[in-house]
């Protein structure tokens, strides 16, 4: 039976991670095989220090530590080398940008994600599905992940720019977005940054990508200044919300970063969740009916619109589940900008602290047989319940995710127009490779739609 977490009358325990090298620190063992390596952290301790080259640093293992410093956002920022390089390529908005910036933005990017915007992006999103989904081969293998991938590219594209001046920018951003996506995370890990100026293929395709990114996102920008109209998209929300009492607003530059960091923030993460999920339900053939049978009860043969959303909720069930087990975002850094104490340790400016939502929702104490996909532990009333601030897929905080809704809506209408009309399984001879990289995907899964009168 394991050993419940230290309640918080007793001491956290704080420890420090063995196999250090000299002048790598734990850098292998992070970058070869880092979901092995964090959960062994997680048994060591609450607190734990390891380094990363010759700097030490913190992983944060118990739910209530992680909670404490989501808290306070001015002591934990986004900081520090991998940050600073992320902020020169996609710019300074909410995702990227320190405590001071992110105090005056944040209010002025949440109109994007308002419940009336949400309902309309919702609305976009669906009819979209329904036409993409109908396209994925029927009968024959596909990647179901790169299929995700594009398929939420274009949603968020469409979703960014609606009006029709948008209409070239949503098929750059399906061209060079992926592009940039991909390279932004080894550019943001290697300390090395001089090969990413050498003059290779991959080197000169990442940075057209790139710069085509941003030249067409000042277009659009522009174009939608000249006409002043409201599109009822993300663009003119960014674009027309000013602070009531202060009259502050975005200028155009912040309204670039911010679409940029939105798009960033929106492709890699619900992709991944789909194409875990519906792995998943390859796996489980007994939970997949159950998908099914609530999509076809609830939609009587009509294609699943928002106002279902609400009542999918085993469906909602099952992507709580598969976001626990694998959560997209698997692991969160910050950097302490003063002297602050964290488990009864004083942490020095410049620290980094890192936590990770993997493996606190694969941890036994606090989620039992964690590698059961179970979504009825997500049932009202379900015994044991999860514990507090232990679920934390979308972070929490001032930087949790404003788009938590957006995703969740775009994952459930594609579940339930998908398992409606067609079985998805998992091609033979399919071998999963998790890839820990900048979210947590279940890279290339080829997998076979079938019509489900189809025996
Ligand atoms: C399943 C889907 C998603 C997951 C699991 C997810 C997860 C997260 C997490 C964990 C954070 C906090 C990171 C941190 O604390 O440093 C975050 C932030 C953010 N996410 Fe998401 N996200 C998802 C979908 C989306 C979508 C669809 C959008 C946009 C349409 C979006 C936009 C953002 C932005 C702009 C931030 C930065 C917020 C801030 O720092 O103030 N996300 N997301």
């Amino acid at each position: 039976m394991a050993k419940s977490l230290a309640p918080r009358s007793q001491p956290y325990q704080l420890a420090a991670a063995p196999g250090r090298r000299p002048l790598l620190g734990h850098v292998l063992p992070l970058w070869r095989r880092p979901l092995e390596f964090l959960e062994s952290l997680s048994v060591l301790g609450d607190l734990v220090k390891i380094h990363i080259g010759s700097c030490p640093a913190y992983m944060v293992c118990h739910p209530e530590l992680v909670q404490r410093v989501l808290v306070n956002a001015q002591a934990f920022d986004k900081g520090g080398p991998y940050y600073d390089t992320a902020r020169t390529l996609a710019g300074n908005g909410i995702s990227t940008c320190g405590w001071e910036d992110h105090r005056r933005q944040r209010p002025l990017v949440m109109p994007v994600f308002q419940k009336q915007r949400i309902t309309a992006y919702t609305r976009t999103m669906a009819q979209e599905i329904a036409d993409v989904t109908a396209a994925w081969p029927s009968g024959r293998a596909f990647d179901i992940t790169a299929a995700a991938h594009s398929l939420t590219v274009h949603i968020t594209a469409k979703a960014l720019f609606s009006g029709h001046l948008g209409a070239s920018a949503v098929d750059t951003v399906d061209k060079c977005l992926p592009v940039v996506v991909k390279g932004l995370y080894p550019r943001m890990l290697t300390p090395v940054k001089s090969v990413y100026k050498i003059p290779t293929p991959g080197n000169r395709h990442f940075d057209r990508s790139l710069s085509k990114l941003h030249q067409s996102i000042d277009e659009v920008i522009a174009a939608y200044r000249v006409t002043g109209t409201d599109h009822s998209d993300a663009l003119s929300a960014l674009l027309d919300h000013h602070d009531e009492k202060t009259g502050d607003r975005l200028n155009d530059a912040e309204v670039h970063d911010e679409v940029l960091g939105i798009l960033v923030g929106a492709v890699e993460t619900t992709p991944a969740l789909l194409a875990w999920t519906f792995y998943l339900l390859s796996e489980y053939p007994e939970a997949a009916a159950r998908v099914r049978e609530e999509a076809k009860s609830l939609l009587a043969g009509k294609p699943a619109e928002p106002d279902h959303i609400a009542h999918l909720k085993y469906t909602r069930r099952v992507l709580t589940e598969a976001l626990r087990m694998y959560p997209p975002v698997w692991i969160v850094s910050r950097v302490t900008t003063t002297d602050v104490e964290l488990a009864g340790k004083i942490l020095p400016p410049g620290t980094a602290v890192m936590w990770s939502p993997y493996i606190l929702h694969r941890n036994p104490r606090l989620f039992p047989e964690p590698e059961r996909f179970d979504p009825d532990r997500w049932l009202p009333g379900a015994s044991p319940a999860p514990p507090r601030n232990a679920m934390i897929p979308f972070g929490g905080g001032s930087h949790r995710c404003p788009g938590e809704t957006f995703g969740l809506n775009e994952a459930t209408l594609v579940l339930a127009t998908v398992t409606r009309l067609w079985k998805l399984h998992a091609a033979s001879g399919a071998i999963l490779r998790p890839l820990a990289k900048m979210t947590l995907s279940p890279g290339r899964i080829p997998m076979v739609k079938l019509p489900i009168t189809q025996p």
